[in-house]
């Protein structure tokens, strides 16, 4: 099993371009399902989530042609000829959900495995399935299989979730397109992989309004047809980018995602004194300060701040000056990077959903261990400011969402290999 090796306490400087964005592409994909033309899209990430899903579709019956030097992904779903999701993919990977909608609105039919518990909580797809069924699928869960059918076609409806879900969002807007009928969402995710989704579908004929706000509203088509969509770059990855000199020291440039969508986790950053010049599509962050200021951080849905940069922003703060708080409102079980942290030297108590961090002046390199994506690449982070060697193990979980992580962070003068 690989590992990663990083000698920490070098500056970084240079440029970074960013990827496509592994949670939009994770739902463009199953939107392919929807038509029997081709759905091409380009900036796809090369990661092994993409390839989980590849896998997924092309069991369904999906032709896939995957170029991952180009960037781009075509998908073609003439026939379904299996609507089962099975088990042994869908246990790898939890958005393999986002096939139900898509699945019931073509075939009438679907039986998609229970995604299960996961590292990060419990994880429940109850409003997936709320949502479904208002629209009309009648759903039971047998032997860890959601068995799903449709009596003619889905029918519109007013869905209005109790909190805010991204995945039920997106496989309520993808059924919905297909339905007979109008469906009004209310309370739906804002995230911006929610707005590239409903972008996608508009460019194949679909008719939503309120894209980007908290009520959506869909009118089913009879048919989509072919588009070629450029996927969104990954926002959580810049956010993680522009830690890396503000951990490590130096200066950044980053490109390649709309920076307004990181507005809150900017403010965060700018709170604890690093400097910040934003553009449009690219960001400078340089750390000239030596103390930075501990800071209070309370995740929620967008345009709150992102569960997905979490843990990444506590490693900042272990070098801060004071005590930083964290509340995770969105996952109660995302503080599985606070032990490997405190392995390396870090100050930090949890208390429920709350983290206090008190800012040490440095960390040690130590053997630390990956537990899940954005808990493994905190650790990363946490390598390049520390004395020593730092050597991560089960980096399969970084592959499921960094491209190239070390050559982005090498060519930036990091010290950073791969070994097995
Ligand atoms: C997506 C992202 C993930 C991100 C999360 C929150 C993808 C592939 N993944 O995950 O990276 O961390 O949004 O921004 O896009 N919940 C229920 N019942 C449900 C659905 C969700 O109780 O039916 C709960 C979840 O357990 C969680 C909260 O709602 O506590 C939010 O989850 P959700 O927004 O659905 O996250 P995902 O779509 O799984």
């Amino acid at each position: 099993m690989d590992k990663i090796s990083i000698k920490g306490q070098r500056q970084l400087s240079g440029e970074v371009k960013i990827s496509g964005a592994k949670n939009a592409c994770l739902t463009l994909m199953p939107l392919s399902i929807l038509l029997q033309e081709t759905l091409e899209l380009t900036n796809v990430p090369n990661l092994s989530d993409i390839i989980t899903m590849q896998t997924l579709l092309r069991s369904l019956g999906s032709y896939i042609k995957y170029n991952p030097e180009k960037n781009s992904l075509k998908l073609t779903t003439k026939n379904i000829t299996n609507s089962t999701a099975d088990y042994d993919i869908v246990r790898k990977m939890r958005a393999s959900i986002l096939v139900l909608g898509p699945l019931l609105a073509r075939m009438g039919k679907a039986s998609v495995s229970l995604p299960g518990g996961c590292a990060i909580g419990a994880r429940p797809v109850d409003l997936h399935l709320f949502g479904l069924e208002k629209l009309g699928a009648k759903l039971k869960l047998k032997d860890g299989y959601i068995i799903g059918n449709v009596r003619g076609r889905l029918k519109g409806a007013k869905i209005k979730f109790p909190f805010v879900s991204v995945g039920a969002t997106e496989n309520i807007i993808m059924a919905a397109s297909l339905a007979k009928g109008t469906t009004i969402i209310k309370n739906a995710a804002r995230e911006p992989e929610v707005v590239d989704l409903c972008n996608c579908i508009i460019s194949m004929g679909g008719k939503i309004d309120g894209v980007g706000s908290s009520t959506i509203i869909i009118d089913g088509v009879d048919h989509l047809k072919h588009t070629t969509h450029n996927v969104m770059g990954d926002r959580i990855e810049m956010g993680t980018f522009m830690l890396a000199p503000a951990i490590a020291g130096g200066k950044i440039k980053i490109k390649g995602c709309n920076t307004d969508y990181l507005n809150s986790f900017i403010e965060k950053l700018v709170e604890t004194g690093v400097d910040i010049k934003k553009n449009k599509n690219e960001i400078i962050v340089e750390k000239n300060i030596d103390v930075l200021n501990p800071i209070n951080v309370i995740t929620a849905p967008y345009p709150g701040f992102p569960t997905d940069l979490q843990a990444q922003l506590m490693t900042l703060t272990c070098f801060s000056k004071g005590i930083s708080k964290f509340e995770e409102k969105i996952f109660e079980n995302r503080f599985m990077h606070v032990p490997e942290l405190i392995r390396m030297g870090a100050n930090i108590e949890v208390q429920g959903g709350i983290a206090k961090v008190t800012g040490v002046s440095k960390l040690k390199g130590a053997p630390v261990m990956a537990t899940d994506l954005r808990a493994s690449v905190s650790l990363i982070l946490a390598g390049l400011a520390s004395s020593g060697e730092t050597v991560i193990s089960r980096v399969y979980h970084l592959d499921r969402g960094y491209e190239n992580i070390e050559k982005k962070l090498s060519n930036c003068g990091a010290n950073i290999r791969r070994f097995k």
